[in-house]
């Protein structure tokens, strides 16, 4: 049996959970993970390059005969590293886990998406899209819209460029420092007004290889950094799968309107895409809408779907190049998992760095999943705001709960935050 040379791209919890589920593999040759944290160096070599630093990818990939190329967020994606890779003789063989440029669009512009979704008639709010051209109709459009009102920066804005304005005077300065003073750079020159849909939001995930597609463990995250969804939005406080409310009948909607629309658009506007797609969803007295596309896995969502993912990852990445999806099953544990995040003091503010984490090998029962993290000499230390995730598995979503709640006990650092209360609702 052939093995694979494995290059994944980032520094997260997520890809250290990727680079747990891809070691796994008997088709997983070596692994590599750029630049990677203290946990992915327990499943492969480390490279200390930036992801999108593209030239230090291609001499990697030349130098350590590279198979597969994963990248795990989406920078590199956005930033073309798909058509990179396919536009260069030497490189061209590496399957790319991801999508092509135009296909990251579907995360790298919200205006695209938007339109994409009303092209295929695929359920999301009602927007309108601005710029300097026609900021007058946006202020005038503010004006009499409902309350709240959603302005979103059509560009990556490290996930901080949306705003949900609660009054007309907020939405009104909002968009203005949006457009006219750049607050999120280039990112906001285009802006996105969005209705406010009310409910219960949900992560879908599929991959595609451009005509089939096969969905991986739903998951539903906590952003907001305080128990019962208060305070500012971070990457995600913790995750749970599966996800209750998302039942045969509610899943059955999504996919009929939402992911197989998504995937017939991406093929019928020929926008090359084999990679992960990742739906971002609420529920709606029952009714599945689309906020949000990710071209990419989720974080933190990733720490809990790979692990209910039975497949092996590397096969399913295989036929995914291959355009042979279809030959596969996927197989999702009965099993629940949860995540939860361990933070740094000050997150999503500024938090410190380099606090020496203790404890680690306490831990039992529970897959600890390094997001920043690094190694000091013998230490392992803090060196990012979310530090790490404690992932569990249990019968019931409770009982995963209880066992990583008492693991996050046992790991200890000065200005230790977490959330005690995920999975609260169910
Ligand atoms: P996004 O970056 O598009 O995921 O938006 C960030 C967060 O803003 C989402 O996870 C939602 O919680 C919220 N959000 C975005 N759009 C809407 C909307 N139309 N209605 C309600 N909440 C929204
Ligand atoms: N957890 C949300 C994201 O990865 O964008």
């Amino acid at each position: 049996m052939s093995s694979y040379n494995i290059l994944l791209l980032g520094s997260g919890g997520r890809e250290c959970t990727l680079a747990w589920k891809l070691k796994q593999s008997p088709l997983c040759g070596n692994l590599y993970i750029a630049p990677g944290n203290a946990g992915t160096a327990a499943y492969g070599t480390n490279l200390p390059f930036a992801v999108s630093d593209f030239e230090a990818v291609k001499k990697a990939c030349l130098d350590l005969q590279i198979d597969i190329l994963f990248p795990g967020s989406e920078e590199p994606l956005v930033l073309g590293i798909y058509d990179f890779v396919k536009n260069d003789e030497a490189l061209k063989h590496i399957m790319v886990a991801g999508p092509s440029k135009d296909g990251a669009q579907l995360e790298g512009s919200k205006a695209f998406s938007k339109k994409f979704m009303q092209r295929h008639h695929i359920p999301t709010a009602a927007y309108r899209e601005f710029d300097d051209g026609n900021f007058d109709e946006g202020i005038q459009y503010l004006q009499q819209h409902s309350l709240p009102v959603v302005l979103k920066a059509d560009g990556l804005a490290a996930g901080k460029g949306v705003v949900i304005a609660q009054s007309t005077a907020e939405a009104v300065e909002t968009f203005t420092s949006m457009i006219k003073e750049a607050q999120f750079g280039d990112a906001s020159k285009t802006v996105v007004v969005e209705a406010f849909l009310s409910g219960i939001e949900l992560s879908v995930f599929a991959m595609t290889d451009g005509s089939n597609y096969v969905l991986l463990p739903e998951a539903k995250d906590y952003k907001r950094i305080g128990e019962g969804d208060t305070g500012p939005n971070t990457g995600g406080m913790g995750a749970i799968s599966p996800v209750p409310f998302a039942n045969g009948a509610f899943m059955q909607k999504i996919i009929d309107r939402i992911v197989v629309p998504t995937v017939n658009g991406l093929r019928s506007e020929n926008i090359v895409y084999h990679g992960f797609i990742f739906f971002g969803l609420i529920n709606v007295d029952g009714e599945p809408y689309v906020i949000e596309y990710n071209c990419r896995m989720g974080d933190p969502e990733t720490e809990v779907v790979m692990p209910r993912l039975e497949n092996d990852l590397v096969e399913l990445i295989v036929k995914m190049h291959e355009t042979k999806l279809n030959e596969v099953t996927v197989q999702h544990s009965p099993k629940a998992a949860c995540t939860v995040m361990l933070v740094s003091e000050g997150y999503p503010g500024s938090y410190p760095k380099g606090r020496v984490m203790t404890g680690l090998e306490n831990v039992k029962g529970s897959i600890l999943f390094h997001a920043g993290t690094a190694q000091k000499d013998n230490d392992v230390v803090t060196s990012g705001g979310r530090v790490i995730a404690v992932t569990s598995y249990g019968d019931t979503l409770k009982e995963a709960l209880s066992v990583s709640y008492a693991n996050a006990e046992k790991i200890q650092y000065d200005g230790k935050y977490y959330r005690r209360d995920i999975g609260y609702e169910f």
